[in-house]
């Protein structure tokens, strides 16, 4: 969705970036303006290894208090964080407010937490369906 010659100039937020698998991967895809957000001091010590990101945030998201500041990335990234456990579904408020108006807020997770866990069955599309109602968002693409 971002054009290989726009992506050096794209600032890019991995949020519960883990290990920095996602950042890698983005890196070998041609973007290099990546940052980090992830609370684990653990996981934060070895995604800081991998070279590939600018800022590192160390903290939670979907606590209403982010200090990454607002308006900032043109893609927010989250990949496998959806989970039980981890970020809940208040918490795309959060990933909505570091995105720049008109930015990509990419989330990726299991279908299967998505249509059957307790803390996102029927609670995230409703959520997402609120969210795109009072024009906060839209739906780009879903699989
Ligand atoms: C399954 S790992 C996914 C890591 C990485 N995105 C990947 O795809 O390899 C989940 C990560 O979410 C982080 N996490 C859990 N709750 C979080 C929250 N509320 N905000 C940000 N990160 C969170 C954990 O510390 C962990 O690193």
């Amino acid at each position: 969705m971002v054009p290989e010659k726009k992506r050096q100039q794209v600032r890019v937020l991995d949020v519960a970036a883990g290990t920095g698998l996602v950042g890698c991967h983005l890196h070998k895809k041609g973007f290099t303006n990546i940052d980090a957000l992830e609370p684990s001091e653990g996981m934060m010590n070895i995604l800081k290894k991998t070279g590939v990101y600018t800022l590192k945030y160390q903290e939670f998201i979907g606590t209403g208090h982010s200090t990454v500041p607002k308006d900032t990335y043109e893609v927010v990234v989250v990949c496998g964080s959806l989970a039980p456990g981890h970020i809940q579904v208040e918490g795309i408020n959060d990933l909505i407010n570091v995105a720049k108006p008109g930015g990509l807020v990419v989330i990726l997770m299991r279908l299967e937490f998505f249509l059957t866990h307790d803390e996102y069955k029927d609670k995230m599309e409703n959520f997402m369906d609120r969210l795109e109602k009072t024009n906060v968002w839209r739906k780009v693409m879903s699989l």
